[in-house]
């Protein structure tokens, strides 16, 4: 959700900026701008559309010099146009301004600064940043953090800020509220970014700017800020992921690179978490020892993908452990009565680390006494700063929207979890222990087996693809993957897809049930019980002439007489099977979108990070 880009040092900023912006193309984006200050001249390009259409004109009409700025605009208020468009400058056009937030009082404070005289030409809540500042240099004009300053103690709301002024031509200027912002520590030359990986080629270096903070960057020099103008000193922290990590690596998109990386995400984590492969070792002491063990409830909080994870992980904490688990999306916490006290364990799941709502209801459980722990992907990340104690999904960068590798740790990270609180508290034997341990070392091979039946997978897809929408049912551990597999399709394919929980079939969506309609099963093996439900299910969907196709493990015949086509995966307990079955459905999704011809990668309407409400 939109990006920003800024750069500062000997080289033309329009370049820089460019190839910064088609790093962050994948966060989503309707349109794309940038800002180069060449002496006291501002030049500034807009496009509506992809990011080759700027290049295009910029390529067309070059501008020279640096700084510069740069932005990928997700629009929120008023349509992307190139009005709407980033950069957007005072009325004088001093200064240019990109951001990435929402200034929730801009109705009232750009109707303050009419009255003053500013003429506003967007329907951008952004466009009032510019003019406050403009308003509060009329005090001093030569104190810019001073005006800077002022101006965001007006603003409610959240933003990442990168600005630039015609009348110090040599600066970019930077703030942060709520929404991420990073600096780039170069040698003669430094970054603004809203992520590492839009300039992971240019730096090792970066500065994680903290809520309320201020910057002020030129080539060989940064200078950091409170909100009260008193300087701060930099921590400056080395970047731990690697230029090709963000790269294809030889796929036809980051999406289908992330399904095939998840069995050496995956591998790694274990290892990482596991002594010899005996025993767990998932470091708690963030939470403390003796709190780990007085937890008397577990509250889960996160969005989307993420949610769906922390489904998961509400039903292995509950089998493990003698523990009460809720799981709650971020949207709906942040504004419950919900009670919560010290005794609650936060567990917010989030890919990003940036996601609004998950951090918002962190933030809410926090001022409650809540103690959160964290899964997150991305260090120096927004949550991670929030959190008391962090278990890493060490994906490295995802790049493609549709979450893949990152979830499959998410849901590792949860068995790993589970089983070390577990151990900790005494409530898991050693022979449970070691028979879990046994079950997930079988996880990176069995995705690898999935991901070799990839074209037997694309067929099925071709056959399927055309539809309307598809049901998915699944039970148990296994309904939120129907979840996932169902928001996966939607996502990339544009089909529509709905999850249920197979059980609940028969309140309802049995009435879609027709030989038009694709039903996905996950019926792997299970205990007797739950795999005999779930093919009650799939004979009721059979009885109705709905189009079946199965997720089934090998060697299970009594599926072939129902299902029109079968995915087949390999045998593993029915906990862990959720991390090999959900790599079936990504795949089918996959296909599926491919071959309805849609981006992939950068799905339409959709962004990364969701980093506002
Ligand atoms: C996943 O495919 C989605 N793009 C989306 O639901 C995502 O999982 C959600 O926005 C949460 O993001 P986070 O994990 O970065 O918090």
């Amino acid at each position: 959700m939109c990006g920003i880009i800024g750069y500062v040092g000997n080289e033309d900023a329009q370049p820089v900026i460019l190839d910064g912006l088609k790093r962050l193309e994948y966060r989503g984006y309707d349109s794309a701008g940038l800002a180069v200050l060449s002496g006291g001249t501002l030049t500034i390009r807009k496009r509506v559309g992809r990011l080759s259409s700027l290049e295009q004109t910029c390529a067309e009409n070059p501008v020279q010099g640096s700084p510069g700025i740069g932005h990928t605009r997700w629009a929120t208020h008023g349509e992307p146009s190139e009005v709407n468009s980033h950069p957007h400058t005072d009325t004088a056009g001093e200064i240019a301004v990109v951001h990435n937030g929402i200034i929730e009082n801009y109705l009232e404070l750009r109707e303050m600064l009419e009255k003053e005289g500013f003429v506003f030409r967007s329907q951008t809540d952004t466009e009032v940043i510019p003019n406050l500042i403009a308003l509060e240099l009329r005090r001093d004009q030569k104190d810019f953090m001073g005006a800077l300053s002022r101006a965001l103690q007006r603003a409610r709301g959240a933003y990442a800020l990168g600005i630039l002024w015609t009348r110090e031509p040599g600066r970019i200027y930077a703030a942060r509220q709520g929404s991420p912002l990073i600096i780039g520590v170069g040698e003669g030359e430094n970054f603004i970014a809203s992520d590492v990986p839009a300039i992971i080629n240019r730096v090792t270096r970066v500065i994680y700017l903290n809520d309320g903070e201020m910057a002020c960057l030129e080539a060989d020099g940064i200078r950091l800020f409170n909100l009260k103008g008193e300087e701060l000193k930099p921590d400056i922290q080395k970047v731990t992921i690697h230029a090709e990590a963000a790269s294809k690596a030889g796929f036809e998109t980051f999406m289908l690179k992330e399904i095939h990386e998840q069995p050496r995400v995956l591998h790694g984590l274990l290892s990482k978490h596991t002594s010899d492969r005996q025993d767990i070792a998932v470091d708690l002491s963030g939470l403390g020892r003796d709190y780990c063990r007085a937890i008397n409830r577990v509250m889960i909080v996160s969005c989307g993908t993420a949610y769906y994870a922390g489904c998961y992980g509400r039903l292995l904490l509950e089998l493990l452990l003698d523990i009460n688990v809720e799981v709650e999306l971020g949207s709906e916490l942040r504004y419950r009565r919900a009670k919560l006290d010290p005794g609650t364990l936060i567990i917010a799941v989030s890919q990003s680390g940036e996601t609004a709502d998950t951090i918002a209801a962190v933030k809410k459980a926090k001022a409650s006494g809540c103690r959160v722990l964290s899964i997150c992907n991305v260090p120096g990340s927004s949550l991670v700063r929030e959190s008391h104690a962090v278990l890493f999904t060490d994906a490295g960068p995802e790049i493609g929207v549709a979450s893949t590798k990152a979830f499959t740790a998410q849901l590792m990270a949860f068995a790993l979890f589970s089983l070390g609180l577990a151990r900790l508290r005494g409530e898991l034997s050693d022979e449970k222990l070691s028979r879990c341990l046994a079950e997930l070392q079988k996880v990176p091979t069995h995705i690898h087996y999935v991901l070799s039946r990839k074209d037997a997978i694309r067929q099925i897809a071709d056959k399927h693809h055309d539809g309307p929408s598809a049901l998915y049912l699944g039970r148990r551990f296994n309904y939120p993957i129907a979840l996932e597999g169902a928001l996966k399709n939607k996502e990339i394919s544009y089909q529509h897809a709905e999850g249920y929980a197979a059980g609940e079939m028969k309140h309802g969506p049995i009435a879609l049930i027709s030989e038009y309609l694709p039903v996905v099963c996950i019926c792997t093996k299970t205990d007797d019980e739950l795999y005999e439900k779930m093919m009650s299910n799939v004979r009721e969907v059979d009885a109705r002439h709905g189009r079946i196709i199965a997720v089934a493990t090998d060697g299970d015949e009594a599926v072939r007489g129902l299902a029109g086509d079968i995915i087949y995966v390999p045998e593993i307990a029915e906990e862990f099977s959720p991390m090999v079955n959900v790599v079936a459905l990504q795949l089918l999704a996959y296909y599926s979108a491919q071959a309805r011809g849609t981006d992939i990668d950068k799905p339409r309407n959709l962004a990364k990070s969701v980093t506002v409400e």
